[in-house]
């Protein structure tokens, strides 16, 4: 039986009562965390999003009725209470806020009953992803997941607060777009107007933040939900928000001063974390050589080292095979592993096999000096002597080697890297190291399309003084981009656009299009161009990833209301679904696939 809630009016919350409060009435409104009888006295822990007050139900202050409704109270029941503040009878609880005092109820209202929730409503949650989700609506009842959502609102509020006051105008862009070929695939929406023709969901503001620098808007941002039909994994969602901005007349230095005291900025104030400024910054080759990464976490060592020099000559074929098709031979060097089990390297060389290596060579001291190794019967002492010099090894300590072409080389070293630091503990999660990845190749062959393909995106200025090179090397001319990389995360990414119609045009037809392809695709872009462009650049973090980075969650999906699973899907409302064959038939689109394939 739900009671209405007329002539009450909620005083305070649940964790705004306090000892200051003693002695006066409240009414308090939430749901049942937990109930305790104790025969004369029951007690109730009443939560709302902002934490937990006790409340006291005894016969003589609420009658012998209210006494009775009090004991039928069960979790999650919706309750209105009006009491008394009082000093707590019992032991102060030091784990709340409110732990020094309660109510002394004198009336209680049902406002709604529950059904026992599938899981505890509690901090930490064991409970299975898929559950939770079916129930998201519980599961954001959850202290730390209502955290992380206070969380993302506040930056939200910070971002805008602190860009309108840099000269910022946030103006929104369209949801339905024209699809452009380039970049992740798209999500499609069909027209009922068009019939055979589709909008695409953006990926990003891209286009339109340029046109809007065309339109001399000069600075440019927007919270922007954006869409990629991709591959989920723990830090990417199929829908996420990007914090997006372009700006006009500016170069690098610019747009990385605006963002360092940006971050700056919202770590302060959301966490109060001083971060120093100005960040390191490092040029992709640098960032490849030394961490196998584009996107380098710098609060640990073990870098890369290249021995390729080193074992040239040497009589183990794995190296100097890989070295004579091309490749390198390079090492990652783990201290104090030395005397790691057979079983544990075995299980790292499937890990880098996983990576796509045709295997992992190890090399390891242990304490007393002997030596284990998958290749030491191959080499001399010398050369042995050689290689764990140039890996900066000591007695003791572990080295692991891939010898192959340099992307396979520099992903499984890179992802051995993070994961033996995860596993040995050599990461400090208190520690926040922001970095920026300049100096990016324009371009990057794709083996899939046999063509190259832009490796930020076609708009993105190419170095200048690499420009010339572009049909002789294409590979070798950087771009002016920058990634924003925190503690081993691409939070953000971002470049000087191309302005020049020449090298746009230049750019396209390096990427493969053909003029008439290129004008059916970005056509409006560059029309817009030939009436005046400023130079310009910009930015784009993803929002969610840094709020996974503020709160420490291991998921993406524990920064979005409503994400969705691995398959893209939403447990909870079962989208994606089919539809009505009259909806169907209103658009002229005929369903060939079956629903399960
Ligand atoms: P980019 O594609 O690098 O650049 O995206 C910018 C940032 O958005 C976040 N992000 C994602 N977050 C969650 N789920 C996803 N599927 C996902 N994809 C990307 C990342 C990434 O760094 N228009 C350009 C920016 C620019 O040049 O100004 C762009 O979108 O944190
Ligand atoms: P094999 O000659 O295949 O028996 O390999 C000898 C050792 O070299 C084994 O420990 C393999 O895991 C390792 N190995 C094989 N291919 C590579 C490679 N491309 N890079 C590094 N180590 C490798």
């Amino acid at each position: 039986m739900s009671e209405s809630m007329k002539g009450l009016k909620r005083s305070h919350r649940c964790t705004e009562v306090s000892s200051s409060d003693i002695g006066s009435k409240v009414t308090v409104m939430g749901w049942v965390q937990k109930r305790r009888n104790l025969g004369s006295l029951i007690f109730v822990d009443l939560r709302d999003r902002s934490g937990i007050l006790q409340l006291v139900f005894n016969e003589d202050d609420i009658g012998s009725e209210g006494f009775e409704k009090a004991g039928t109270l069960r979790s999650e029941f919706v309750i209105a209470v009006e009491g008394e503040v009082a000093k707590r009878s019992g032991a102060v609880n030091e784990a709340l806020k409110t732990g020094d005092i309660e109510i002394i109820a004198k009336s209680l209202r049902i406002l709604s009953e529950a059904e026992t929730p599938p899981f505890p409503i509690e901090e930490d949650s064991q409970t299975k992803d898929d559950i939770r989700l079916r129930y998201r609506y519980l599961d954001l009842r959850r202290p730390d997941i209502q955290h992380n959502m206070f969380m993302k609102s506040r930056v939200m509020n910070l971002v805008r607060s602190f860009l309108v006051d840099e000269g910022f105008i946030e103006i929104e862009t369209p949801m339905l777009c024209k699809s452009t070929p380039e970049g992740a695939r798209d999500y499609l929406v069909p027209s009922r107007v068009h019939p055979g023709s589709f909008y695409a969901l953006p990926q990003s503001p891209q286009i339109f933040k340029q046109l809007l620098m065309c339109s001399g808007y000069d600075r440019y941002m927007q919270i922007a939900r954006c869409f990629r039909d991709e591959d989920l994994r723990a830090d990417r969602q199929p829908e996420f928000t990007q914090i997006d901005m372009e700006l006009s007349f500016v170069d690098e230095d610019d747009v990385i001063d605006v963002n360092e005291r940006l971050l700056q900025y919202i770590f302060k104030e959301a966490l109060d974390i001083d971060v120093k400024t100005p960040f390191a910054r490092m040029p992709w080759q640098e960032a490849m050589d030394r961490f196998g990464s584009d996107k380098p976490d710098l609060r640990f060592g073990m870098e890369l080292h290249d021995i390729t020099d080193v074992v040239k000559g040497c009589g183990f074929g794995v190296f100097t095979g890989a070295i004579e098709n091309g490749g390198t031979v390079r090492g990652i060097t783990v201290p104090g592993q030395g005397g790691m089990s057979r079983k544990k390297i075995d299980k790292l060389v499937e890990e880098a096999k996983g990576c796509g290596a045709k295997g992992l060579a190890w090399l390891g001291t242990n304490e007393t000096g002997e030596v284990k190794s998958s290749f030491a019967k191959f080499m001399t002492e010398d050369e042995i002597a050689a290689i764990t010099k140039a890996m900066g090894a000591q007695t003791g300590d572990l080295m692991l080697f891939a010898a192959d072409r340099n992307k396979i080389v520099w992903e499984v070293l890179g992802d051995l890297r993070i994961s033996l630091a995860k596993e040995l503990g050599l990461i400090d999660d208190n520690r926040y190291e922001f970095l920026w990845v300049t100096d990016f190749p324009l371009l990057e062959w794709s083996d899939e399309e046999e063509r190259f393909k832009a490796m930020h995106h076609p708009f993105t200025m190419p170095v200048e003084e690499d420009w010339e090179n572009i049909d002789k090397d294409p590979g070798s001319v950087r771009a002016r981009a920058y990634d924003i990389v925190l503690n081993g995360t691409e939070l953000g990414g971002g470049s000087i656009r191309i302005h020049q119609d020449d090298i746009q045009t230049k750019m396209f037809e390096v990427l493969g299009f053909t003029p008439e392809e290129a004008n059916a695709q970005f056509g409006f872009l560059l029309d817009a161009f030939k009436y005046g462009v400023p130079p310009h650049a910009g930015l784009a973090y993803g929002l969610d990833r840094l709020i996974m980075h503020m709160v420490h969650a291991d998921s993406i999906r524990d920064c979005i209301a409503f994400p969705k699973v691995k398959d893209a899907s939403d447990p909870m409302s079962k989208a994606p679904d089919k539809v009505d064959d009259k909806q169907l038939a209103e658009l002229g689109i005929s369903v060939t696939a079956s629903p399960e394939a």
